[in-house]
């Protein structure tokens, strides 16, 4: 199990649902525990019998013949129907009457529209499918077919979700590059997808300067030699190169286009998105999810997990960013369909003040926030005078993704946010697992800080040993789901066999997660971190490996080895153990750190810039030459800041100590 501060908690307190929730909310769809289940039971017993109910509710150009076709390890979901999840998210809504609800709120950051102005935009549903079907004819114009890949590198305008949608319209799977990676990373990303058309941004803003998005594109595309075009949309209003023939404006190509374009009848298992996550080893890899059993899943889990009740006056935020699975499923994807407006925002948690969150709570009246728990970690730093200031009466539920959360936290986000009346629903999942797979639901479920409670329907996750056998309760093991689920990835791009391995290898017919969980005694999961060399940075997922590969690639480290040490905000910090190229062993210095970590944050983006780094003669091995991480790990674990001497370290004495433990 990864070190980090979230080893195995003790923690007896237990929230059960208060008791004016149900009152509150109007409707619960999960009204008790003992619903959920009975509602568990039949969905794990009768999974065709579940999900077909679950996905009448959703419009089918073609019904299915078969609910689930499950041949270990690919599961095929509404087989032979078809469908379009943007019809389902917009277009749905317009036609049965409700085109004038607002499908999302977008506020920019602040000062963007001038001084302490707050930018914001509701767009209806109507305003959202007329805007989408001119987007989509746009790509189309633009040479994209159904199937091919289009890759979005843009910042959080509403353009995004725009052109996520229009995307899903026509069945061409999106590819969204987090805007705060850097041009190697849309190389890659780029090239491992054969993409050959890029929407982006002039800028976008962030803290009051502009992030150089089409810069950052330029910078790529002189690597990718097969990108016919980049659309690319006016946000900054900054000075950009575009190149002729390639580079077209958004205000010149969509504004233009008639809104005719209707959504394209797709199949089930056709392939909705590629988004691009870390693994132990190597490169990032292309999650393929697909569009039936994603749009269902996404759709229903946000309904149960948050009891979202359609216009309701309910109006909900989550802060992540639609770089990540986050976004996708719960801004866009499984929010439209639930008409309760989403809202999206741009800049940063701490810009222009550090109140920016609680200031859009309340005069959004937000009802639902959705934050990963190194945010909240920060929001306690900062100050409980922040969130004091702002009036916050209108929260009725809160959630947690991304990481472990510590109990503190979890007891400062419901007294101090939630005003101990909210709900906390700690969302555990996976850019794999496309929605929630184990959380609680705010209605039925009680819950105890730090842990993320119990699977969600359809969901038949156990944590077992290297055999499969469950392990007795409060026995640490691997986290698995023994039966496939709708949102499940169907692969990784143009890589069978690190699917296969990745998932379904270790564990005999099982999905293997890659983290690490115990059960309690009520048979309650807590997670206890990856178990691969995947690091959880700030809830943000980064391979040792990338960053070991940029340290390398800077030709001033020969040798690196990185690994997680505990961080008081992100969890999980970055370690960096580096030998230096000889030419430059002795400059082992601030400097060198410095030009490291900036190095690194250049190559791949800021969230990779390591919080340590040390160095060393030599790396500590194994006899069979494997990097002893181990004692990596306990090493970065004892010096927390980066205050440490510069000298180099000679790990010989310690590696042969703890040799025969690591071997
Ligand atoms: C971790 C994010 C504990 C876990 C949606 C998982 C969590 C990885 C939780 C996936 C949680 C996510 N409690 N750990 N509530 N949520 N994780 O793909 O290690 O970016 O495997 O998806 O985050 O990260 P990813």
């Amino acid at each position: 199990m990864s070190s980090g501060i979230h080893s195995v908690q003790h923690e007896d307190r237990i929230f059960p649902p208060p008791a004016d929730f149900a009152a509150r909310m109007g409707t619960l769809h999960v009204p008790d525990l003992a619903t959920y289940q009975s509602m568990h039971e039949r969905s794990i017993r009768d999974p065709e019998g579940f999900w077909g109910d679950v996905a009448k509710d959703f419009h089918w150009f073609k019904p299915w013949s078969k609910v689930l076709e499950w041949n270990l390890p690919d599961a095929k979901w509404f087989v032979g129907g078809q469908t379009n999840a943007c019809f389902n998210a917009v277009d749905r809504q317009v036609e049965a009457g409700h085109g004038d609800e607002v499908a999302i709120i977008w506020e920019g950051e602040p000062n963007a529209a001038g001084p302490h102005g707050h930018e914001v935009r509701h767009i209806t549903y109507r305003q959202l499918r007329d805007e989408v079907a001119r987007c989509a004819a746009a790509l189309e114009s633009l040479g994209v077919k159904k199937g091919d890949v289009v890759t979005l590198y843009m910042g959080m305008v509403p353009e995004l979700a725009v052109a996520v949608l229009a995307c899903a319209r026509i069945g061409a799977p999106h590819s969204v590059i987090f805007g705060g990676f850097a041009a190697q990373a849309i190389v890659d990303r780029v090239q491992d997808a054969q993409s050959t058309v890029i929407v982006t941004c002039d800028g976008a803003h962030r803290r009051g300067t502009v992030v150089p998005l089409k810069a950052n594109v330029d910078a790529a595309c002189e690597r990718l030699p097969d990108v016919r075009h980049v659309l690319v949309l006016r946000r900054t209003g900054t000075d950009v190169p575009m190149k002729a023939g390639r580079d077209v404006w958004w205000h010149d190509v969509v504004a233009k286009q008639p809104t005719t374009r209707a959504c394209e009848p797709v199949d089930a298992e056709h392939p909705l998105f590629l988004l691009y996550t870390s693994g132990s080893t190597g490169k990032p890899k292309g999650i393929l999810h697909t569009t039936g059993g994603y749009m269902v899943f996404t759709a229903a889990t946000a309904r149960w997990t948050f009891n979202l009740v359609p216009n309701s006056g309910q109006v909900y935020f989550c802060t992540a960013d639609l770089g990540w699975i986050t976004g996708h499923s719960y801004i866009v994807y499984g929010l439209l369909p639930n008409r309760v407006p989403t809202l999206m925002y741009e800049g940063a948690p701490n810009w222009p003040g550090d109140d920016r969150f609680w200031s859009i709570v309340a005069r959004h009246k937000v009802t639902h926030f959705y934050t990963a728990p190194t945010a909240i970690r920060s929001f306690m730093r900062w100050g409980d005078r922040h969130p004091a200031k702002h009036d916050l009466s209108s929260l009725r539920v809160l959630g947690t993704v991304g990481e472990p959360i510590n109990p503190e936290a979890w007891i400062w986000y419901h007294e101090k946010i939630g005003g101990g009346r909210c709900p906390i629903v700690d969302t555990m999942w996976q850019t794999e697992t496309g929605g929630h797979i184990i959380t609680p639901l705010p209605g039925a479920t009680p819950t105890v800080p730090g842990s993320c409670t119990l699977p969600m329907f359809g969901v038949d996750a156990a944590v077992v040993d290297d055999h499969g056998h469950e392990q007795p309760a409060n026995t640490g093991g691997l986290l698995v789901i023994r039966k496939p689920w709708p949102g499940m990835l169907r692969g990784i791009h143009g890589d069978r066999q690190r699917f296969i391995d990745t998932y379904f290898s270790r564990v005999k017919g099982m999905y293997l997660a890659g983290d690490g969980a115990r059960r309690d005694q009520r048979g309650y999961f807590w997670i206890m971190g990856r178990i691969d060399d995947v690091l959880n940075v700030s809830g943000h997922r980064l391979g040792t490996a990338e960053v070991e590969s940029s340290l390398v690639g800077s030709k001033l480290v020969v040798e690196a080895a990185v690994v997680g040490m505990p961080h008081e905000i992100k969890g999980t910090g970055i370690a960096a153990f580096c030998v230096l190229h000889p030419d430059h062993a002795a400059n082992a210095d601030e400097n060198m750190r410095k030009r490291l970590m900036e190095h690194v944050a250049r190559d791949i983006g800021a969230i990779a810039r390591p919080d340590m780094i040390r160095f060393t003669n030599g790396l500590p091995k194994t006899r069979s030459g494997k990097i002893m991480r181990r004692l990596l790990r306990d090493i970065a674990a004892g010096k927390e800041t980066t205050q440490d001497t510069t000298t180099l370290e000679d790990f010989n004495v310690l590696a042969k100590l703890r040799e025969s433990d690591e071997a």
